[in-house]
């Protein structure tokens, strides 16, 4: 009999400190570096992010996390034969934060790595984790996002220091006779690797480039609208459904005017979209587990809904998946 893989659970967690765009815009000022609540807003839809504190990271947030998805799935660690993370700020070169985190919760032996996809990665990490269940490889999986951006922000760069934030959030996959992951859908163009990167590495001891966020927003933006639409059709016709059959859209939150316009080609009206964008700013790939948890938690989403994940990161990297929750 074939088996699908169902969401069992959803947890999330962000870090205490939060940073309103009055006080972002305040702290760049002192360094001369001009920008506004009402630039930010009106650009973007952010009003604040959460910054985690010096020596917090990805581990310790995507530990959080993994710890509230696995309690609302009624599951233990020790369940868990997989764990999957989708981070581009990982605590060390090596071991994977999977593995650091999988040591935390005291379930050694099951599968553990991350996954490399930017802001697109929560998409491939669940579209991974799917595999897996789906063909028996594992049975319960935690699928991780879990991002420490500010460590990378460059401060005097105004056009992408305000963009984004840290948090983490987490599902538990497991094996299922009834639908769950529906369709899912990954792509890359690597010819657009430059227009989104941090491209500093380490080398003989020292960090060669600049170990900084750079983008290119007009240029992200103008594929963004491209590839989420056609990515987003491309689930739905995999499935067989039409989009006025999702209840809810759970985008990538990078930008509110990118999410809302991506929604309108579908037909899919702002009330119909998950939007934490404005509390969370870009979170990368923490991003759609964050919102996917707090619209669960805050009764939004309920069981046996349709949802369509989509995103887009650095790489160029994107995709989408049609989830019945
Ligand atoms: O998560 C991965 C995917 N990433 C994305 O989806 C991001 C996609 N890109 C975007 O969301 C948008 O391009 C941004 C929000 C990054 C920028 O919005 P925009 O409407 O494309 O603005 P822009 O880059 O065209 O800049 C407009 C103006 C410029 O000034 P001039 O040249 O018109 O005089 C910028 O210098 O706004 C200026 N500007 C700012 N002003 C105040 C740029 N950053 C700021 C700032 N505060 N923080």
């Amino acid at each position: 009999m074939s088996i699908y893989s169902r969401i069992l659970g959803t947890g999330s967690y962000l870090p205490p400190q939060t940073v309103t765009n009055e006080e972002l815009a305040a702290r760049l000022a002192r360094d001369g570096i001009e920008t506004s609540d009402a630039w930010i807003v009106e650009r973007t839809g952010i009003r604040q992010r959460h910054f985690a504190a010096a020596g917090v990271g990805s581990v310790d947030l995507g530990e959080q996390a993994a710890r509230r998805a696995l309690e609302s799935a009624g599951l233990s660690p020790q369940d868990v034969d997989m764990i999957v993370v989708a981070t581009s700020t990982p605590d060390m070169i090596f071991p994977s934060d999977a593995s650091l985190i999988q040591a935390r919760l005291g379930c050694a032996g099951g599968a553990a790595f991350d996954v490399q996809a930017v802001c697109a990665g929560f998409i491939y990490a669940l579209s991974v984790a799917d595999q897996f269940v789906r063909s028996r490889m594992a049975r319960n999986a935690l699928v991780i996002g879990a991002e420490v951006f500010s460590q990378i922000l460059d401060f005097s760069d105004r056009s992408t220091c305000v963009l984004f934030g840290d948090g983490a959030g987490a599902v538990v996959l497991g094996p299922s006779d009834q639908p769950g992951v529906l369709a899912s859908a990954l792509h890359a163009d690597g010819r657009q690797s430059g227009i989104l990167r941090t491209p500093g590495r380490v080398s003989g001891g020292k960090v060669s480039g600049r170990p900084f966020l750079e983008m290119d927003g007009q240029a992200v933006f103008k594929q963004a609208v491209h590839v989420l639409e056609n990515v987003a059709r491309e689930v739905l016709d995999k499935a067989g459904r039409a989009s006025a059959s999702v209840d809810w859209m759970v985008p990538h939150q990078a930008n509110i005017r990118i999410m809302l316009h991506t929604a309108k080609k579908l037909g899919i009206g702002p009330e119909r979209v998950v939007q934490t964008v404005a509390l969370h700013g870009n979170t990368s790939a923490a991003s759609i587990p964050l919102a996917l948890d707090s619209a669960v938690r805050g009764g939004q989403i309920r069981r046996g809904q349709t949802l369509l994940l989509e995103a887009v990161g650095g790489g160029l990297t994107w995709g989408a998946a049609l989830v019945e929750y």
